[in-house]
Formats: structure tokens, sequence, C-alpha cells
């Protein structure tokens, strides 16, 4: 295909690479953008008008951009042969088999594409990283492109991605930074310097910064290692709030307003989800325990910890305020997908909530504006135990209990008049999120338990 300037492919069609290349497709009109992946299912999708995941203001940039310089493709060889540049996005999941089982990297995947790169490359690539990675990775892949030189240089570089689902495309569109570690040679320069121009067509200079390869693959795993610290963080005074009578948000706030801290990541919640945040923290543990750097590797493997005593917790007491039993209750959980605005499911604290349920005997109900496909996928053994219902109103009919799991903004906004009036009584509200209008929940006729404040109770 002739006209454009560079050839981008991106290997792994998931939420990531799906989503980053639409928006480099977007903004750079004189780049020809190709995305393949293994599943190919997927890749019809992405080609339909359903695509692959939701994520808001993806449809209208898929749509403009895709047949003009945005494509997806099955064909992996070809697609490798004519790009400039090959973006690696696939899975990296927590390894669950052998050494490292349950914490280390699962790098297969990772493995299987630079051998398909290397089968098929003809020319010069740069290599650009944008999988999470454990540190050194880039010198993995170099090993096992140059075994058997075939005469053909790749340059490998690291460009990890901080999106945040949800907010992805503005958090593509307007990074805080942009981040590009490579090597200190004159190929890694030259490859670094592809890279920033293909950012700079949107992305102000100040805000591409550039570093060593190592610092680079290390600094994405702090970050998250850093956010989810603050979830865990404020999680971990919610029970001292339940016990004492403090309010987790009025603490919250008051600590946040320290500008030294922030106010941003603090508000309390049944526990933080998501793709990410446990496998990255439990990979920066395996190789500070690789390096035997136990004392480090136990500081951060308590922010794992803390997540999941906050997920049980919650579960205790709503069998302890539920009068001890929650067999044949019905319970509806407002939310599965691991946070608002997007139909991912992964890790979702909702996923841990909803097994322990089932095997407390309670009947749930499921709702979820956007993702109860993939709930269904989730709990796929447990499936005849669980209704699934898009309508609020419908699902929590006849149940005992409401938990919101996830902050969607249309359950702030329903009738819980109405709602109160279809459930059966005692009802209960357990605000996993910290949403609702509590003192009016109470006010209807709820006992509504929220995170790290005092239940409001009918009952002594
Ligand atoms: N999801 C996030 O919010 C987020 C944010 C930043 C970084 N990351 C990182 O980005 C990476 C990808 O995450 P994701 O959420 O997009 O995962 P994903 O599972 O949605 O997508 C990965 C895709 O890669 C494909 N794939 C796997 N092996 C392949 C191969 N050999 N050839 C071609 N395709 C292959 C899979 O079929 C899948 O479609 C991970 O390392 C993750 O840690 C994710």
């Amino acid at each position: 295909m002739g006209g454009f300037k560079k050839k981008i492919l991106c290997i792994g069609a998931g939420y990531v690479g799906g989503i980053t290349m639409a928006v480099i497709a977007d903004k750079c009109p004189d780049y020809r953008v190709a995305l393949v992946d293994i599943d190919h299912e997927k890749i019809d999708k992405w080609n339909s008008d359903n695509l692959p995941i939701y994520e808001p203001g993806l449809d209208e940039i898929v749509k403009r951009r895709r047949g003009k310089n945005l494509f997806f493709v099955k064909e992996m060889g070809k697609a490798i042969e004519e790009a400039d540049i090959i973006f690696v996005s696939v899975n990296t999941p927590t390894k669950m088999f052998g050494a490292g089982a349950g914490m280390a990297a699962d790098l297969q995947y990772w493995e299987k594409t630079a051998r398909e790169i290397k089968k098929y490359a003809r020319s010069d690539k740069v290599i650009v990283e944008k999988s999470t990675l454990p540190v050194k990775t880039a010198d993995a892949m170099e090993r096992i492109l140059s075994a058997e030189n075939k005469k053909v240089h790749f340059e490998v570089i690291s460009n990890p991605e901080f999106l945040a689902e949800g907010s992805a495309i503005r958090d593509l569109e307007e990074p805080d930074r942009i981040l590009i570690g490579y090597k200190d040679t004159p190929a890694g320069k030259r490859a670094r310097d592809d890279i920033v121009e293909l950012y700079a067509h949107w992305v102000p200079k100040k805000r591409i910064i550039t570093s060593n390869i190592w610092s680079s693959e290390l600094s994405k795993l702090v970050a998250n290692a850093f956010l989810a610290q603050r979830v865990s963080s404020i999680n971990s005074i919610t029970p001292l709030c339940e016990k004492t009578e403090a309010d987790i948000s009025e603490v919250a706030r008051a600590v946040g307003m320290d500008s030294r801290i922030g106010n941003r990541f603090l508000n309390a919640s049944v526990g933080f989800g998501g793709s990410c945040f446990k496998k990255d923290i439990l990979n920066l543990v395996y190789i500070c325990r690789y390096y035997g750097l136990n004392e480090v590797a136990d500081y951060w493997e308590g922010v794992v910890r803390i997540n999941e005593y906050q997920k049980e917790r919650f579960v205790a007491r709503m069998m302890d305020v539920m009068f001890h039993t929650l067999a044949n209750k019905r319970i509806c959980l407002f939310g599965f997908a691991f946070k608002a605005n997007t139909s991912d499911t992964r890790e979702s604290a909702a996923i841990y909530i909803a097994k322990r349920l089932i095997e407390e005997k309670a009947a749930l109900v499921i709702t979820d504006p956007k993702a109860l496909e993939n709930a269904k996928k989730d709990l796929a053994g447990d499936n005849a135990k669980v209704e699934y219902i898009e309508d609020p109103y419908l699902a929590s009919k006849g149940c005992d209990a409401i938990a919101i799991m996830t902050e969607w903004d249309i359950y702030k906004e329903l009738d819980y008049e109405k709602i109160y009036a279809s459930m059966r009584k005692p009802a209960f509200i357990f605000d996993g999120r910290n949403i609702l209008d509590h003192k009016r929940l109470f006010e209807i006729g709820f006992n509504v338990y929220p995170i790290g404040m005092p239940g409001l109770v009918h009952f002594s």
C-alpha cells in the first residue's frame, strides 16, 4: 500500500492494542496502522459494527479510520513483512504453572510473538514493547530475535501504556506522559526518534520522556504498584472507621487536601480489580524475590493481601448483618465490571463476591449495563445458580439485598423508593463503592451498609 510515510503493525488486538492503535491512526493520517491477532473472531468483531470491547468514544474513532489507515487483519506473515514499526501488545497474565506460579508474568504469548516476528521479517524493524513486562524482558526479546541472524536488525524499544480503561481515549489523546525506553546505541537512538516522531503528531514534546530501557520497563510496574497501594492504603483504614464511628469519606477528604498527598484514588471500595494491578504487583514481588530482596517483596505483597482481605470482609459483613446466613437469600449485584464505563470484568471484585455468595448458597441476580456477557463467562461453572438481568428494577425485584459492585452513574439515579417497594423486607443495601445517598436510602426503609462508616440500621 503506497502513500503512507510509515507502516505500523500491532500484534495483539485486545484492550490496549485496539484502543491505542485506533487513536494513533486517528492522530497520524500519514501512517498506515494494522492490527493482527491470533483470535480471528476478535478480528471479525473489530471489522464489524459490534466491536469486541466497550470503551466510551471508541466506536466513533474506529468508524472514522477503519479502511482508511486502520486495518484489522488475520494474516500475520504479510503484516509483519510490510511493517516498519511493530508494537507488541499481547497479554502477559500471571503464570499459573511451574516456577513462579501465581506470581511471575507468563511470557509464553510474548515469546511466541517474538518467534513469529523473526520468522517473517525480511527487513529491519523497530519492535515496541507495549505490553507490561518484567524488567529485562527486552534482553530476552532481543536474544530470540537475533538468534540465527538473518541480517535483519531488530531494535527493541519499551513504550509502556498508562491508559486506564473507561477513560482510555482521553488518556491517549491527552496523556500525562509518554515514556520511551531505549538502548544508548546509534540504532537505539534512531528507533527512539522514530517513536518520538510518531507521538509528536499530537503529544507536546515536554510530555514525551525518554529513559534507559530498564527504567522504562520497571516504571510501568512501579506506577501500577503505587496506584494499587493508594487503594489498599485507604481501604486498610475502613475497618477501623467501622469500629470507631469515624467516616472514611471524611478521613479521605481531610487527608487528600494535603497537597503532598493529593485527592485522587482515595475512594474506599470493596477492592480494586482489573487485569493489571494484581498481576503487575505480583510480578514486581516475584522479581524482588528473584534478586533476594525479600523485605521489599513482602512490603508490596501487602498491597495485594489488603485487597483480598477487603473483598472477604465485604462478604463477612453481609453474613454478619443478615442474621449469619445467606442461604436461599436473593442477592442482587449492581454492576459486574471492575470499574465504571467498561465491559471489562477481569479480576473484578464482583467475581470473588459472586463466587463466595454462591458458596454460601445465596440466590444471585447480576445486573450490569455493559458487562453481562463477560459475567456469564466468568461464572460459567455456576451459571445454573445465577440470573442475569440488565434492567436493575427487574433484577432487584423480590431480593433481600443489593450490593453495589461497580460505580456506574446509572445506579446513583435510580428510583430507590420503587426498588424498596419491590424487595423482601428487611431490605439491605451494601454500597461497595460509597456512591449512594445513604441517609436517603435509610429514610426510605433500607438497612444501609457503606464501606468504612457505620451502618444505618433500623433494628438494634
Ligand atoms: N488493560 C489495561 O488497562 C492495560 C493498561 C496498560 C497496559 N496493559 C498491558 O497491555 C498488555 C495487553 O493487555 P490487554 O488488556 O490489551 O490484553 P487483552 O487480553 O485484551 O489483549 C491481548 C491480545 O493479544 C492476543 N494475542 C495473544 N498472543 C498472541 C500472538 N502470539 N499473536 C497475536 N495475538 C496474540 C490475544 O488474542 C488478545 O486479543 C498486557 O501486558 C497488559 O498488562 C493493559
